[in-house]
């Protein structure tokens, strides 16, 4: 069964953690940057991993666009969901329930938060200011999740 990863990413995590999380998939592995190609035909994909990561509580808007346009050839398929976010546990369940469309998480295989990274080499002034004030970090700093990519791709891999 072939398999479509689809996602946006602002600073390089969540495009990272689609690498990570294709090479651990069985068979045949597209992945495509909505940011790069926004029309992507997902005629011929059995399962489609969707991912984004979440600013200021909101995940990037081409991935709302991607749902929204496909919805209804999406709830045909298997469907993974997966976020890069830097809030605590229970914050960052509530970010994934809530961005993305209602339909797609009642029907989702699987869902997952993959942590994420504060890179402030790539981060603009605003951004910077942001972070520090919210969440009192003031240098880089990693929490890419492995196991939760790990879980994600073992249920998608059940299938
Ligand atoms: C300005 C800014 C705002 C952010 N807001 C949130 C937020 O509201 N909730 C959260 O969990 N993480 C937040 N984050 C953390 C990002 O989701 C995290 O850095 C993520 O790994 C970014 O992934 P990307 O590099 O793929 O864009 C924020 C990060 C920045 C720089």
């Amino acid at each position: 069964m072939d398999t479509l990863i689809v996602y946006a990413s602002k600073h390089g995590c969540t495009e990272k953690c689609a690498e990570l999380l294709s090479k651990e998939l069985i068979g045949k592995v597209d992945i495509i940057n909505l940011k790069k190609a926004m029309y992507t035909d997902i005629s011929k994909y059995d399962k489609v991993i969707i991912g984004g990561s979440i600013y200021i509580g909101k995940i990037q808007k081409e991935v709302t666009e991607f749902c929204s346009k496909n919805l209804d050839k999406l709830k045909k398929k298997r469907i993974g969901l997966f976020i890069c976010a830097m809030q605590g546990a229970d914050i960052i369940n509530t970010e994934l329930n809530s961005n993305f469309n209602s339909e797609l998480i009642k029907i989702a295989d699987a869902k997952e938060c993959f942590g994420g990274e504060f890179i402030f080499e790539r981060m603009n002034f605003l951004e910077k200011f942001i972070v520090k004030k919210v969440s009192k970090v003031t240098s880089s700093k990693s929490n890419i999740l492995e196991g939760n990519i790990h879980k994600l791709a073992q249920a998608m891999n059940a299938i």
